[in-house]
């Protein structure tokens, strides 16, 4: 597996790469790598001649200073994990090779961003778009590949790609969870083990409330899961919308749309975590 920092080097590999007729898929992450990470990489190696893997915190996409510098960094480990998983490339650029001059490109995605992450974390999305439309520009793959746990990123990526007409297949992967039920998530290392018995309630409450919507209205199993947040002690919501899993608006009965999907964000302590459910 080869590590690289530059994006000339990686041109050389992917030029390789191409010459060899081989598909190229990409993987872009944060590090900081589980299981969650490991299925979309799993999925990449499986349907690609070749896999690149971009591990990269990108500061433009942090609202919160705090938050970045929290933010784990575990390259080493990160490495040896993907090179089990078969991963050809690790693309680890520093903040200097990927921005060299600040990115001033806004993007649009309204109504996308107007919502949920785009409300509480204002620009967001913009500094998500400015990386990944980088990264797609360096690697020009032919396949994406992100997580369902993002519901609201897959989705603007997915806009993105419609917008700048880039000619790549993005493949959205479903949520990996702890075996009791807890997203998969690299922030999760940030709790403390009280915390992460606090936050199971977050996964609890959304399976739980799909049962409960069967024989309840939207807004009643809205409230259910916010009432479930709200007595157990050490959370905090910041949100919960049920939204057409399209547009992302949100909807106000069952029979309004044919996607559904619940997104919640909780504060566990400081550690800001991110859930969905489909309702169907
Ligand atoms: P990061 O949080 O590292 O996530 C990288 C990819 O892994 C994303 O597509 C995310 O949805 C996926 N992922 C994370 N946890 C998952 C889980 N439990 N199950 C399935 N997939 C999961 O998302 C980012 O980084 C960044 O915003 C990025 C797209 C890399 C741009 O900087």
């Amino acid at each position: 597996m080869l590590v690289v920092e530059t994006i000339d080097k990686l041109h050389a590999f992917l030029a390789e790469a191409r010459a060899a007729g081989k598909s190229v898929g990409l993987v872009p992450t944060m590090g900081a790598l589980h299981e969650g990470h490991a299925s979309l990489v799993k999925r990449s190696v499986k349907e690609n001649g070749v896999t690149v893997v971009s591990v990269f915190v990108n500061p433009t996409q942090f609202n919160d200073k705090g938050d970045l510098e929290r933010y784990p960094r575990t390259l080493e480990a990160d490495c040896q994990l993907l090179e089990a998983l078969g991963t050809d490339c690790v693309f680890a650029p520093t903040v200097e090779e990927v921005y060299p001059e600040p990115d001033t490109r806004v993007f649009d995605f309204d109504p996308l961003d107007k919502v949920m992450e785009g409300v509480y974390r204002p620009g967001h999305f913009n500094g998500v778009a400015q990386i990944v439309s980088k990264l797609f520009m360096y690697v020009e793959p032919d396949r994406a590949y992100f997580g369902e746990k993002d519901f609201q990123q897959l989705a603007i990526i997915r806009e993105m790609v419609r917008q700048m007409d880039f000619k790549l297949e993005i493949v959205g992967c479903p949520i990996v969870r702890e075996a009791d039920g807890l997203a998969l998530s690299s922030r999760n290392a940030l709790l403390t083990p009280e915390q992460r018995v606090t936050a199971l309630a977050i996964s609890k409450a959304l399976f739980t409330s799909v049962d409960y919507a069967k024989e309840h209205s939207l807004e009643e199993t809205k409230q259910m899961v916010e009432q479930a947040i709200a007595d157990t002690e050490g959370l905090e919501l910041e949100y919960y919308e049920v939204v057409n899993g399209d547009t992302l608006q949100p909807v106000a009965a069952w029979d309004d749309a044919d996607y559904i999907v619940g997104c919640i964000t909780v504060y566990c302590g400081k550690v800001r975590l991110i859930d969905n459910i489909r309702y169907k």
